[in-house]
């Protein structure tokens, strides 16, 4: 766990410089597509796409037939970079490999978005939920991405976490999500990663709830911990797919093709909210 970091600096560098000799958009923003979402690298303008394996030093996904590509092209008048395709990639260094890599490209702001089960008691299925801040489980322990030793042209040794989901941009959303109708369906909480591939235990899904995690996956902390590392703003959204089953009375169990269907769902509102929120959102 303490060794050092899996990557040097040389090899995010030779990434970034291998995309930009392929591909002349320069983006500013950054998306990662969760399950179900990835239908928003779709949409973007005068793409250039390259599969994960086609990408020199870019990890590859353990998941068979779960590929994967980096999708570049314009939203809204913004150039953005979009990883459609869950990175399921072996470890924490590999799944914020890309992250760094877009610092390198100059992307300013990260936006990710992620399938998550509900423990506060006002979510239902469907809800989308900003993200105010969240407790990475696996981090805590000591399964870090930072861990190791540290590359000062990124970041400090000792990053701050405050605040690291930007406050203007969860104002912002919450102002579009009201004008496109999908308020009554928008949340605002605590994300937990924790490090699955089991769903909870009925026990550790009480333990959750009594610590205050609104929602919990199992993603997303690594990559906006090497995001605030290296200065990105970050905006996070979790699609709420199911309720947590918290009771031993309760006979329903979570199952992925429920995570699924709830994904597709809504996945268009998420879709919405996210384009609009590139649109409007001010770029240095
Ligand atoms: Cl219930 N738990 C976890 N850990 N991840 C999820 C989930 C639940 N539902 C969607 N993703």
């Amino acid at each position: 766990i303490l060794s050092s970091s899996a990557h040097s600096h040389d090899e995010y560098q030779k990434t970034a410089d291998w995309l930009m000799s392929q591909t002349k958009h320069r983006p500013q923003v950054a998306i990662i597509c969760g399950s179900g979402l990835g239908m928003l690298a779709d949409t973007l303008k005068c793409q250039d796409s390259f599969a994960y394996s086609d990408i020199p030093g870019f990890p590859q996904s353990t998941v068979q037939g779960h590929a994967g590509r980096l999708v570049f092209g314009e939203l809204k008048g913004k150039t953005c970079v979009c990883m459609q395709g869950r990175s399921n990639f072996p470890s924490v260094h590999q799944t914020t490999f890309p992250i760094r890599v877009f610092k390198l490209l100059g992307v300013e702001t990260l936006i990710v978005t992620n399938a998550a089960g509900s423990l506060a008691d006002g979510f239902q299925p469907g809800d989308i939920m900003i993200i105010k801040d969240h407790i990475n489980f696996p981090g805590l322990v000591g399964l870090n991405p930072l861990c190791g030793l540290n590359d000062d042209k990124f970041g400090p040794r000792f990053p701050a976490m405050s605040g690291c989901y930007d406050k203007g941009l969860r104002c912002l959303a919450a102002e579009i999500a009201k004008e496109l109708g999908v308020a009554g369906f928008l949340q605002e909480g605590v994300y937990a990663m924790v490090g699955g591939p089991n769903f909870e235990t009925i026990a550790e899904a009480r333990l959750l709830h009594r610590l205050g995690v609104d929602a919990v996956g199992m993603s997303t902390a690594p990559e906006v911990v090497v995001a605030a590392h290296c200065g990105l703003r970050v905006f996070g959204l979790s699609l709420i797919t199911n309720k947590v089953v918290k009771s031993y009375e309760d006979t329903e169990s979570v199952n992925h093709e429920g995570v699924l269907e709830v994904g597709r769902l809504r996945s268009h509102s998420v879709q919405q909210l996210v384009t609009e929120l590139v649109g409007r959102m001010e770029i240095n």
